[in-house]
């Protein structure tokens, strides 16, 4: 079975990803470099070639429950896909820190405001298949439990909603 780990980049992919490292077998896609079309310097990101990525995830299907981290994993032939979302005042945090810049600290907060990889995961699977957790303000390790028990019990209880639009407004 394979569990899409995907959110808006800062959302804790990588982070949560490691500490389940413990639990699961875990396939990074940045790890895919032959997939890396090419460097795109207005994104400062690569571009990348997501056919061949789904011809290598497909390889990994079978019993074991695999996870595939990555903000394009629910773009991949997974069975589950789990959205990590954190609250836009933090996320824009969250990338400073990291050290982004302004325009794409900013496209990356108003994506995570639209919930916009939450929409583009449940028009590929069905929303039965979609699983959200906030990671704001909690602790690393609570996060991670609860994405263990989705993946372990399927329990919406964990994966309540999140909708941050009313966050745009007050842009504007
Ligand atoms: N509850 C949380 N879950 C995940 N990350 C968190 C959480 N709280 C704070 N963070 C921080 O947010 C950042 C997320 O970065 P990272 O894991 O690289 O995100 P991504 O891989 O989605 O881009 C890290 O610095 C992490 O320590
Ligand atoms: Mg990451």
């Amino acid at each position: 079975m394979l569990i899409a780990l995907t959110g808006t980049p800062g959302t804790g992919k990588t982070s949560i990803a490691k500490i389940l490292e413990k639990d699961y077998t875990v396939v990074y896609l940045k790890a895919y470099e032959d997939a890396r079309l090419y460097w795109d310097d207005e994104r400062e990101s690569y571009v990348v070639d997501i056919e061949l990525l789904k011809k290598e995830v497909q390889k990994l299907k079978g019993e074991e429950k695999i996870i595939i981290e990555g903000h394009y994993s629910h773009e991949m032939p997974v069975d589950m896909v789990i959205v990590l979302r954190c609250h836009p005042q933090e996320l824009e945090r969250r990338l400073e820190k990291r050290g982004y810049r302004k325009e794409k600290i900013k496209e990356n907060v108003e994506a995570e405001a639209m919930s916009l990889i939450t929409s583009e995961a449940i028009i590929r699977h069905g929303k039965n298949k979609v699983f959200e957790v906030d990671t704001t303000g909690r602790d690393e390790m609570d996060v991670a439990k609860d994405v263990k028990r989705i993946i372990e019990e399927r329990d919406r209880k964990f994966a309540p909603g999140i909708n941050y639009s009313e966050e745009i407004l007050k842009w504007y």
